[in-house]
């Protein structure tokens, strides 16, 4: 199926042809674009504690990286020019900026990472730079100039605050405008400087390096691993080097790690964990007053239960993650929880299984799901 917002190519050859592989611009991917919030909107996020916020300014060459939250009045003492705030994880804040995020569901969920959106007033940029994600830009308010280039050369300027390429060598420009957005794979070298006053959306989607997804395995296999037994030498000989390590002990130390032992499963218990764990500044607020189980579930058979907008959700199997915890369930309670990872909210149904109810109103009572009001609120 075409689809406007990638230019009328089908995400099926968006996929296949540029993907991870080469850049894509699509003019007017968005028709009518709407902004999702204003430039002092944006900067009322920036001011909150459990959004993540940086301000970029420039003065004669030299760059100054601040981070957030900041105070109000941090902004209106900021040059007419060449700055530029970031505000990451604008979805978690915006029930609009979700559904945004849903119109990329040709990607999986699971490496969706957030929205970002910056302001930059008239020659605000972040400097050539690359990302180690894959990044849809989308201009929203103001336009502009993107330079990009596919260099090898990643050379960045030493004892700088922000990840600046020494050798920039631009290969394309555009002047992108409202509602047009630009996809990058990852690695690819790019700079966009404010035409205007504008705002850039940048929906990323992780790839975290194999280091890291290293590093985190052990940390699961450090909390999932036990190990009887311990080290013995009751036939220890007389040395005549006391400072010395000997052969026995090493041979008994490479035994006992030989024993660390995982398997598929603990491969997926993991990467359901991993990828659905908050990042650290996410905090969930169990409601004070919360709605009986009786009338939850009525709201929840009336298409009132959507995840919520801090939520990851992900399933494989028997098994569904939420925001880095593991649940299992039966297979009619999985029909209901799948669907709910998929569209992140619940259509009305008739019948909900009990199995399903029981774990929906425990995540309710950890302010993991929540009960919509009035349509595109929080409650
Ligand atoms: C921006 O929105 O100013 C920067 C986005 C990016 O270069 O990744
Ligand atoms: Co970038």
């Amino acid at each position: 199926m075409k689809t406007e917002l990638l230019g009328g190519i089908s995400a099926r050859k968006f996929l296949r042809d540029y993907w991870q592989k080469k850049p894509l611009l699509v003019r007017k991917a968005l028709r009518d674009f709407v902004p999702l919030l204003t430039r002092d909107e944006l900067i009322g996020l920036a001011c909150r504690d459990d959004a993540q916020s940086r301000l970029i300014t420039q003065k004669n060459g030299e760059w100054r990286v601040r981070a957030g939250p900041f105070a109000a009045r941090a902004f209106s003492r900021l040059p007419e020019r060449q700055w530029t705030l970031l505000v990451q994880d604008v979805n978690h804040f915006l029930p609009s900026a979700r559904n945004l995020l849903l119109k990329f569901r040709f990607i999986p969920h699971s490496r969706l990472d957030d929205l970002m959106i910056s302001y930059a007033p008239q020659g605000g940029g972040v400097g050539p730079h690359f990302d180690s994600y894959d990044v849809f830009l989308l201009q929203g308010m103001g336009c502009r100039y993107w330079q990009i280039s596919a260099q090898r050369d990643k050379t960045l300027v030493a004892e700088a605050p922000l990840k600046l390429l020494r050798d920039f060598r631009p290969e394309q420009e555009w002047l992108l405008e409202p509602g047009d957005m630009l996809y990058l794979p990852p690695g690819y070298a790019h700079y966009g400087v404010a035409k205007d006053p504008c705002m850039t959306y940048s929906i990323g989607f992780r790839a975290p390096s194999y280091q890291e997804l290293v590093t985190q395995f052990l940390v699961y296999l450090q909390d999932h691993t036990v190990i009887k037994g311990m080290y013995r030498d009751p036939d220890i000989r007389l040395h005549s080097n006391p400072g010395r390590i000997s052969r026995e002990m090493l041979s008994q130390v490479n035994a006992a790690l030989t024993n660390i032992k995982w398997g598929r499963d603990d491969v997926k218990r993991f990467t359901g964990m991993y990828l659905t764990e908050p990042k650290p500044h996410v905090f969930f607020t169990p409601p004070s007053h919360p709605m009986p189980r009786e009338e939850f579930a009525n709201e929840v058979r009336k298409g009132k239960l959507r995840l919520n907008l801090k939520s990851r959700m992900l399933y494989r199997g028997k098994s569904i993650f939420l925001n880095g915890e593991v649940y299992t369930a039966g297979p009619s309670a999985l029909r209901v929880l799948e669907k709910l990872a998929d569209r992140l909210a619940l259509p009305d149904m008739e019948e909900l299984d009990e199995e399903a109810l029981a774990l929906l109103y425990q995540w309710y009572l950890y302010d993991h799901v929540e009960i919509e009001l009035v349509a595109g609120s929080k409650p």
